[in-house]
Parts: C-alpha cells; structure tokens; sequence
C-alpha cells in the first residue's frame, strides 16, 4: 500500500472516530441541573387547557409577592395547550390568540422576575390536548426552546402507539444537549414502561404513576385511563426508592395543594410529597390562594426536608391500624418522621421510640432510638417536643399528618 494510501485510510478512521466520539458525548443529559427536587408551578392542575400569556405572567408576578419564591419555588412551568401549529418549514409557534407575544416574550417576562421558565411537549404526533407534539421534530424543538430561553421541558406520552419509551425519550434528551441550552428534562410516561429503570441516564425526574386527582382517597376512572387520589399514588411508590436520587427523582405528580382537599389533606398531601423527595410543583390558582394553603406551600421546614441534599427518598417504616408512620433520612444524621392518619376519624396513639428503631437500608442509617437519643421538633406547628426519650401522644386528625424533624 503506498503511503499516501495509508495516510488516508488513517484520516478517514481519524473522521469516523471524532465523528463516533461527538456521537457519544452528545448522549447524555445536562448533568447537575437539579440536585435537589425541583421547586415551581404548573399551569394543567387548575388550568388545563385554558392558559394564556395572562395565567403564565400572573402566575410570575403571585410566586414572587406571595412568598414562594423565597421559599426556593423556580421554575414557572406551562402545561399542554399553548402550542399553535407549525410553520411551512416546521418551526413549532404559539397559539395566536393565547399567546400573541410568542412564548419567548413569556419566557422573557418570568426572567425578569428572577425565576426559570418552563415549557411542555409530547414524545408522540399529538400531545393529549391534540396539539401539535414534538415526534419527527425533536432536534428543531429542542433549537426552538433553546431560542426562547427555555430552562425546563416536561414531555408527555400520549399518542406514542408503537414508539419506545426509553429511545423516543434518549432522543430528545440527546436534542437537549445538542441545542446547548441547560434544560431540566421531565419524563412524563406515567410510569408504564419504569422510566425508574433507565431515568437516571435520561432525564431529571421521571412521573412514577398515572396523573394525580384532586382528592385524598379515590380512583377515578376516565374509560381508557384512571387518575388517582394521593394515598393512591402514594402507595404506588413502594419500592421505587432505590431508584432516586440528585439529578434523578421519581416523580409521583404534580401537587393538587390549594385545588379542592381540606386543609388537612392538602398538609398530609404536601408532607408526604415532601417525605418522597419528590419535585414540588404547585398547580392551584395562585391569585386566589387561600392563606391556609400559602401557608402551606411556603413552610420552610416541610420544604428543607425535601430539598436535603442527602437526597434519600423516605419510606414507609412502621403500619400500625390507620396510621403509616414514614421516614427519611436527612443529611447531618437527622431524620423526619411523619406518622400519617389514612382514616377519616381522629387516630390517637402514644408512640414509644425506643421500641421503634428506624433502619434505612438506603442511606445505610440505623436510627436506634434505645441507643440515642434525638432532639423532636414538630414541622407544623413550628414547636420543639422534646425528645425520644419520652413517649410521645399523638392526636391525629382524618386524613392528616404530624411531621416530625428529629436531631441527634
Ligand atoms: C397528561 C399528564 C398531565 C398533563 C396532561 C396534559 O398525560 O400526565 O400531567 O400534562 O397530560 O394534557
């Protein structure tokens, strides 16, 4: 073989290697992005369809006075339904009449209130709105989100017949990183294919169930698909723990605090999301929000269990009758407990700790109470209890929490 001939042979395989070698690093997410749960709003749970330039910027302007985005809530996210259709060379625009500023004038806005702006699409032909999805046009969308000043894509599953979960979303991860632009990716495939298995790699977080209902303790049926309660949804995470994470959380829905629940259950509802390290993404309506439910989303406690940087999700330790008795551990060797009353009448108990030992296989922490002792801090009332060493008598009320910070 003459020099020369080699000599291109090697540059070829040069090209292909760099090529291959791009091919690879374009394969991945944008690391780091969400370290602990992320925080925000989303338009669907109260809106559904009917969002508006109007509902996204009023909701910006409600996170910033009400106290929530002190509390650490970021991201402003708009569900299904903005979407218009496509121009002549595929260029995915705003509907008109909603949005007659385009989204990057949305985005733009929720900038300038300091917070993250995100947005919706679908892996599949039509997002379950019937608007135009994202299948066919994952790297276009990704450059035209990017263009606006997008910082977080939640991406449906609906009319996917056919597709891949795992592949159809590696694609528009990989469309993500390509458009250059940090993006949190938000995997929302309901759960059917256990995005827990390859989520990590993928995206941020990864629905873990079917949509969440406005009510504690129900399952409703739509024909084709149920929604389900929070004690529903809630038991649906068993054994998904092991799977979460920082920068990879299961995501068991969006919060129906402030949509409809009692008090009671919009606290238990909001503790347990919290217990779960789940993301924490508001969906009421912020302009008329009740001071009870601000209340609530803005307690800072509840919120630094969800956001420890241990980022171990909590689990079910104890079952006793009614009352479920949930732990996660926290960073500094601390650890919440809630005790959760599923009945609808008031659960009353004294609780001894010692014989109550908490092993979390997760974090590899033993919290022997017989052994140590903690110092007890109720999250809700904002009021110390003392310590494990003394019995402690509980009154919970219907559907209901007592959530519990316990320090050594
Ligand atoms: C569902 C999704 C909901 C909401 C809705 C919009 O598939 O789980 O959270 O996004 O689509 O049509």
């Amino acid at each position: 073989m003459s020099d020369r001939r080699r000599l291109r042979i090697i540059s070829a395989c040069a090209a292909l290697c760099v090529a291959l070698g791009a091919g690879a690093v374009s394969a991945q997410k944008f690391a780091g992005l969400a370290a602990t749960p992320p925080l925000g709003w989303n338009s669907w749970n109260h809106f559904g369809c009917n969002v508006s330039e109007e509902t996204l910027k009023s909701a910006a302007d409600q996170i910033v006075s009400n106290g929530m985005k002190a509390a650490g809530y970021q991201y402003v996210v708009v569900d299904d339904c903005w979407q218009g259709s496509r121009d002549k060379d595929g260029n995915i625009g705003a509907d008109p009449k909603r949005f007659p500023n385009g989204m990057k004038a949305v985005a733009d806005y929720v900038h300038s209130k300091g917070l993250k702006f995100g947005i919706y699409s679908d892996a599949g032909w039509k997002t379950c709105g019937g608007r135009p999805a994202s299948r066919g046009y994952e790297f276009q969308d990704a450059l035209t989100y990017a263009r606006w000043g997008v910082d977080y894509l939640k991406y449906d599953w609906c009319n996917t017949e056919g597709l891949n979960a795992e592949g159809a979303y590696q694609t528009m991860r990989d469309a993500l990183f390509a458009a250059k632009r940090p993006i949190v990716f938000s995997v929302c495939e309901w759960g059917t294919a256990k995005p827990w298995l390859w989520g990590k790699d993928v995206g941020h977080l990864w629905r873990t169930a079917g949509d969440v209902h406005d009510c504690f303790d129900c399952v409703v049926d739509h024909g084709t698909w149920k929604s389900w309660g929070v004690l529903q949804i809630l038991d649906m995470q068993e054994g998904l723990r092991a799977h979460a994470g920082p920068d990879h959380w299961n995501d068991p829905d969006m919060l129906e605090v402030g949509n409809g629940m009692s008090t009671a259950e919009d606290r238990a509802h909001f503790s347990l999301w919290a217990m779960l390290a789940a993301p924490l993404i508001a969906g009421n309506d912020l302009s008329r929000m009740r001071p009870a439910t601000r209340e609530i989303l803005t307690n800072s406690e509840v919120i630094a269990v969800d956001q420890d940087r241990l980022g171990v999700q909590g689990f079910r330790a104890y079952k006793l009758g009614n009352v479920d008795v949930w732990a996660k551990a926290l960073s500094a060797g601390g650890v919440a407990v809630t005790f959760l009353n599923r009945g609808t009448t008031t659960a009353s108990m004294r609780y001894n700790w010692g014989t109550h030992r908490i092993e979390d296989l997760a974090s590899k922490t033993d919290f022997d109470f017989a052994k140590k002792t903690y110092q007890v801090r109720n999250l809700w009332t904002h009021r110390a209890l003392g310590s494990t060493k003394t019995d402690l008598l509980l009154n919970i009320g219907a559907h209901d929490v007592v959530m519990l910070k316990l320090n050594p």
